[in-house]
C-alpha cells in the first residue's frame, strides 16, 4: 500500500492505539482518529485523509463524507486560537447575534475567516450543549458561557495579545 506523507507524532500513535483497542470496528474509530490528526496538524488535509484512510482500511470517500459533515473539522489552515459562536435558538435568543458582531467587529473579519495575523478564526457552531447557560462559545477547547459584552471583550483581547 502506498505511504502518505502524513504521520503522527510517536506519542499520538500510541494514543491512536488505545483509540483502536476502544473500539469493536476500525471504522468506529474514524471521528477519534479525525480528531488526534486534526489536533496535531491544525486541520484536516487531502493528506490527513489518505492517511486515516489507510490505517482504518476505508474509502478515502467516507473518511472525506465524515470530515464535511462535522463542523468541528477543520477543511482549511486556521488560527492560533479557534472561537466558535453557538448560534442556535436558545443562545440566539440570548443574545448570540450581538456576541458575533461583536466579535467580527473587533477581530476584523466575518464568521469563517481567520485574522491576517493568523492568530484568530472565527466560527458559527451549532448548539454546543450548554444552553443552560447562553449566549456562550468556544475558545478552542475551553467553554465561555453567560456572555456579556465586557466578557467577549476580555476574552479576546487575551487572544490577541
Ligand atoms: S443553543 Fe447554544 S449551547 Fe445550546
Amino acid at each position: 500500500m502506498a505511504s502518505s506523507p502524513f504521520s503522527l507524532t510517536q506519542e499520538r500513535e500510541q494514543k491512536l492505539t488505545e483509540i483502536l483497542g476502544h473500539y469493536p470496528t476500525k471504522m468506529a474509530a474514524c471521528i477519534p482518529m479525525l480528531h488526534l490528526c486534526q489536533d496535531q496538524n491544525g486541520w484536516v488535509s487531502e493528506e490527513i485523509i489518505a492517511f486515516v484512510a489507510e490505517r482504518l482500511e476505508l474509502p478515502t470517500a467516507h473518511v472525506k463524507g465524515v470530515v464535511t459533515f462535522y463542523t468541528l473539522f477543520n477543511q482549511a489552515p486556521v488560527g492560533k486560537h479557534q472561537v466558535w459562536v453557538c448560534r442556535t435558538l436558545p443562545c440566539a435568543l440570548r443574545g448570540s447575534g450581538d456576541v458575533l458582531a461583536q466579535c467580527e467587529k473587533k477581530l476584523g473579519i466575518h464568521a469563517g475567516e481567520t485574522t491576517a495575523d493568523g492568530k484568530v478564526t472565527l466560527r458559527t457552531a451549532e448548539c454546543l450543549a450548554s444552553c443552560g447557560t447562553a449566549p456562550m462559545m468556544q475558545v478552542d477547547k475551553e467553554y465561555h458561557e453567560d456572555l456579556t459584552a465586557e466578557k467577549v471583550d476580555q476574552i479576546l483581547t487575551r487572544l490577541q495579545a
